[in-house]
């Protein structure tokens, strides 16, 4: 039988989930899947499967079905939970506030109440620099005073206040709540990926849709920022590193005490425009664009201090945008349509 810590990872079939599983198996760790697929595709889980050559267990289980989560703990025992599942679109969590405060709040309530029965205590948590709110100083520290903008941020800052809060009662807990920039890229074999159901929300992905032909040109949303080409500039940041940032996380947990919170980004801003000429010379296509009004409750600027994950997990970003767009295209070229194609 083999020792390998288990990790429970919730969300697991998901975009950034899908990504830390293999980091997780190169780690030496052993995931197990829980994922309802309402944002996912089995296929993800099948080809990180063929790509580690480990029959990683997956068990399609919502987080707030307490009993179907409770027999799977029970199951597998796991050490650790890397706690990714719960929906992400900002404007839809604007205009479905309950859909978004029942399906994250609750499915982290009952997988924490699951976790304690169990005794795992140790857990990495997907937040998110949207909790920074519309914070103007630059670069973004953790101890920046935290708001939210919209229902979904708020979800993320609730959730965070949650987990300081249970490890405040229960000494035994450990928590790293990761503060993700920007996501983009994927892995190099171009078999795992971004795939967002419907016209996507986020600029990499819309970027790369543009640049496959699958939609005609590009918005950018607003030129007339105070930024150096006028256009938004956000820290992206590559999704194999992000996992790695997960697996660097779980090591270092049990030297904490209670909950820290941690950025995850580069350190460094691109703007829209970047991003579009990089993304160009990785495919090796033009891609359309016209510019458009600015979007409600962007920012104009965002980027992270990444100082803390240096100091505490002992990590750093590796890859820059020629590789995120790199990495991006290949997925988009080799699957067009996603895991549906
Ligand atoms: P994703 O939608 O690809 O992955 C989330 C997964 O959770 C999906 O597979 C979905 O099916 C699953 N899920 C949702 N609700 C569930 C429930 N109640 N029970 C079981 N499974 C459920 O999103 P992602 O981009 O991989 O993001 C992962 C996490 O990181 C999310 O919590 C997101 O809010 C956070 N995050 C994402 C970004 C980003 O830009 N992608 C940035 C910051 C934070
Ligand atoms: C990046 C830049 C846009 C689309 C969002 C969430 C945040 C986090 C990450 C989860 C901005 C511009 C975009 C387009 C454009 N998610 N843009 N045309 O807004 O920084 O962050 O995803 O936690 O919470 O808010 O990312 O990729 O949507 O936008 O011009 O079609 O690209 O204005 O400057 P954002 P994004």
């Amino acid at each position: 039988m083999s020792t390998a810590p288990v990790v429970l990872v919730t969300g697991g079939a998901g975009y950034i989930g899908s990504h830390t599983l293999i980091a997780l198996h190169e780690a030496g760790y052993a995931p197990v899947v829980v994922d309802n697929l309402d944002n996912a595709s089995l296929r993800a889980i099948e080809r990180v499967r063929a790509l580690t050559q480990a029959q990683i267990p997956f068990h399609q289980v919502d987080l707030r079905d307490g009993p179907a989560l409770s027999q799977v703990v029970a199951q597998h025992q796991p050490q650790a939970c890397i706690h990714f599942a719960g929906l992400k679109a900002v404007g839809e969590s604007v205009a479905q506030p309950l859909r978004y405060y029942h399906n994250n709040l609750l499915g982290t309530m009952e997988l924490l109440r699951v976790l304690e029965e169990a005794e795992c205590f140790h857990m990495v948590f997907s937040s998110s620099a949207t909790v920074y709110g519309d914070a103007q100083e630059m670069p973004l520290t953790e101890d920046v005073p935290l708001s939210a903008t919209n229902p979904y941020g708020r979800t993320k800052l609730f959730i965070e206040h949650m987990l300081f809060d249970v490890a405040a009662a229960q000494k035994r807990w450990r928590c790293m709540n990761l503060r993700y920039f920007n996501p983009v890229g994927a892995h190099p074999s171009g078999q795992i990926g971004e795939d967002p159901s419907g016209i996507p929300n986020n600029l990499m992905p819309f970027i790369t849709q543009v640049a496959v032909g699958r939609r005609p040109h590009l918005q950018i949303f607003g030129d007339d920022y105070s930024t150096p080409d006028g256009t938004g500039v956000r820290d992206y940041i590559h999704v194999v590193d992000l996992a790695k940032a997960h697996v660097a996380a779980l090591a270092a947990l049990p030297k904490i005490t209670g909950c820290e919170a941690v950025n995850v980004g580069t350190g460094r801003g691109s703007s829209v425009l970047e991003v579009l000429r990089a993304m160009e010379a990785a495919s090796g296509r033009a891609i359309p664009y016209q510019v458009a009004p600015r979007r409600a409750g962007d920012v104009a600027v965002s980027y992270a201090d990444p100082s803390k994950a240096q100091r505490l997990l002992g990590w750093q970003a590796e890859h820059d945008l020629t590789a995120m767009c790199q990495d991006a295209w290949r997925w988009q070229e080799q699957n067009p349509q996603g895991y549906a194609g």
